[in-house]
C-alpha cells in the first residue's frame, strides 16, 4: 500500500530538501505539497509550485491573502498586536498555513504531515499546534529538527538531487515574508552588535533616502478596522499595501530588536513592517479618544495577553476567544479618523475625531465656565483618604 505524506511547503531550501528525504529516508512514495499564499510575490508562489511539480509531487497552492488580511491582520490591529516590539507578522500567518494544510489532508488523506521548521525556532510550535488541533490523528515529521544540516551540506544534497536552488552558502539571510511584514534573520545579523545592512530591506527607504518633506495622511477606522486612507475606501489587502507604501517611502517600519523566543532563547531579529507601524499607532490614538480610562487600562493587559497567545501560535485557544470577545466589544466604538504625519523615519499622530469621542471641548477647555471649579474642592480633599489614614495609623503605632 502506498504511503502518503503532506508537506507544508514554502519552496525554500529546507522544505525542498524535505521532498527527497521523505522518499529516501522516511519511505513515503506519494508526496503532496501545500503552499499557502499569505502575500508573497506571485512569481515566488509560481516558483514553489513549479519546483514541487518538477520533483514529482502533487501540489496545492492555496491563495489566502484576503483571508489573511481580514481574519488575521485586522484582528491583530484591533488588539494592537505587538510582542516585545514585533508586530507578529510571521506569527499570525502560521495558524492559517496549518489550517490550509489540514484542509488538504482532509481531501487527500495521508498518514503524516511534514514541515521544514528547525528545533530552535517558534514556527515548530505554531505549525504543529495547528496541525494537531485540526488533525489530531496524523503523525508530524520534522526532518530539519531530526537531522541537523550544515548550510553547505544541505546545498550540496540539493544539488546532487537537481533541486533548483536560489540560495548560496554565503548569502544567508533567512527571510520570511507575507502581507503583514518581512522577518530577516541569520548570517552576520546573529551578532547583535552588527548594524543591519541596507540590502536586507525591500519595502522601506533608509532615513537618508526617505522623502524629504513630511507626508500627512488620514486613516479612517470603522469598529476598529481600517477602511480608508485619505478618504479612499480600500479593501483590506489594498489598504495594507497602501499603508506599506506610505510608511515605507517615509522610512517608517524598520525594527531591529532582541526577541525572547518561546523556548526562552534570546535572538536578534530584524523586521520590516511599515503598515503595522502606521496603522497600529493610528488605531491606538482612536482608542484613546473613545474608550474610558478603565477600558484603556484593562485593554493594555488584554492586548498583551492576546499578543502572547498569537506569538505562541495558540490561535485556537479558548482564552484567545475570551480575550477577543472583550476586544471586539470595545471596538464597536473605535470609529473615526486619525491624522498622522510621517517624516524621515518618524511618525506622529496629529489629530483624531470620532462620533463616539468621550471628550467635551467645553468641559476640558481652560476658558470654559461650564464646570464650577469650586466643586472640585471637596473631591480633592478626600483624594487619597485611605493613604492619609494609613500614615496616621503607622505613626501612632510606632
Ligand atoms: N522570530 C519571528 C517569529 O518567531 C520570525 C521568524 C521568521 N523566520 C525567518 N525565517 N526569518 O515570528
Amino acid at each position: 500500500m502506498s504511503k502518503k505524506v503532506i508537506i507544508v511547503y514554502s519552496g525554500g531550501l529546507d522544505t525542498s530538501v524535505c521532498i527527497p528525504m521523505m522518499r529516501e529516508d522516511y519511505g513515503f512514495d506519494e508526496i503532496v505539497t501545500v503552499t499557502v499564499n499569505v502575500g508573497l510575490p506571485a512569481e515566488e508562489i509560481k516558483q514553489a509550485e513549479d519546483k514541487a511539480i518538477a520533483m514529482g509531487c502533487k501540489h496545492y497552492t492555496k491563495d489566502c491573502v484576503d483571508e489573511f488580511a481580514k481574519d488575521y491582520i485586522f484582528k491583530a490591529i484591533k488588539a494592537n498586536g505587538d510582542y516585545q516590539g514585533y508586530p507578529l507578522s510571521t506569527s499570525i500567518a502560521r495558524p492559517l498555513v496549518s489550517q490550509k494544510a489540514a484542509e488538504v489532508a482532509e481531501i487527500e488523506g495521508g498518514e503524516a504531515f511534514c514541515h521544514g521548521c528547525t528545533g530552535k525556532g517558534n514556527d515548530q510550535f505554531r505549525i504543529e499546534f495547528g496541525l494537531r488541533a485540526l488533525k489530531p490523528d496524523m503523525k508530524i515529521i520534522a526532518p530539519m529538527r531530526e537531522h541537523t544540516w550544515t548550510r553547505s551540506a544541505e546545498i550540496e544534497y540539493a544539488k546532487e538531487r537537481n533541486i533548483p536552488i536560489t540560495v548560496s552558502a554565503e548569502k544567508i539571510w533567512s527571510i520570511d515574508e507575507n502581507l503583514w511584514g518581512r522577518s530577516i534573520e541569520g548570517g552576520k545579523l546573529e551578532d547583535p552588535y552588527y548594524a543591519p545592512p541596507e540590502e536586507i530591506f525591500k519595502w522601506t527607504k533608509s532615513i537618508a533616502d526617505a522623502k524629504s518633506d513630511p507626508t500627512e495622511v488620514v486613516i479612517t477606522f470603522e469598529k476598529g478596522e481600517p477602511v480608508a486612507i485619505d478618504g479612499v475606501k480600500l479593501d483590506p489587502v489594498a489598504l495594507v499595501k497602501k499603508a506599506h507604501e506610505i510608511a515605507g517611502d517615509n522610512g517608517v517600519g524598520r525594527i531591529d530588536m532582541m526577541e525572547d523566543r518561546i523556548l526562552g532563547l534570546k535572538v536578534r531579529e530584524n523586521y520590516e513592517c511599515p503598515a503595522a507601524r502606521l496603522l497600529i499607532p493610528a488605531h491606538k490614538a482612536l482608542e484613546e479618544l473613545v474608550l474610558t480610562k478603565e477600558e484603556r487600562e484593562f485593554k493594555n493587559v488584554v492586548d498583551m495577553k492576546w499578543a502572547r497567545l498569537a506569538y505562541d501560535g495558540l490561535w485556537w485557544d479558548p482564552f484567545k476567544e475570551d480575550l477577543e470577545s472583550f476586544i471586539d466589544n470595545t471596538q464597536q466604538r473605535v470609529t473615526g479618523d486619525v491624522r498622522v504625519r510621517l517624516f524621515k523615519g518618524s511618525l506622529q499622530v496629529i489629530g483624531r475625531r470620532s462620533p463616539f469621542a468621550l471628550y467635551n471641548e467645553d468641559l476640558a477647555s481652560f476658558d470654559s465656565k461650564t464646570w464650577d471649579q469650586n466643586e472640585a474642592t471637596g473631591i480633592v480633599k478626600n483624594h487619597g483618604m485611605q493613604s492619609i489614614m494609613y500614615r496616621k495609623v503607622m505613626q501612632s503605632n510606632k
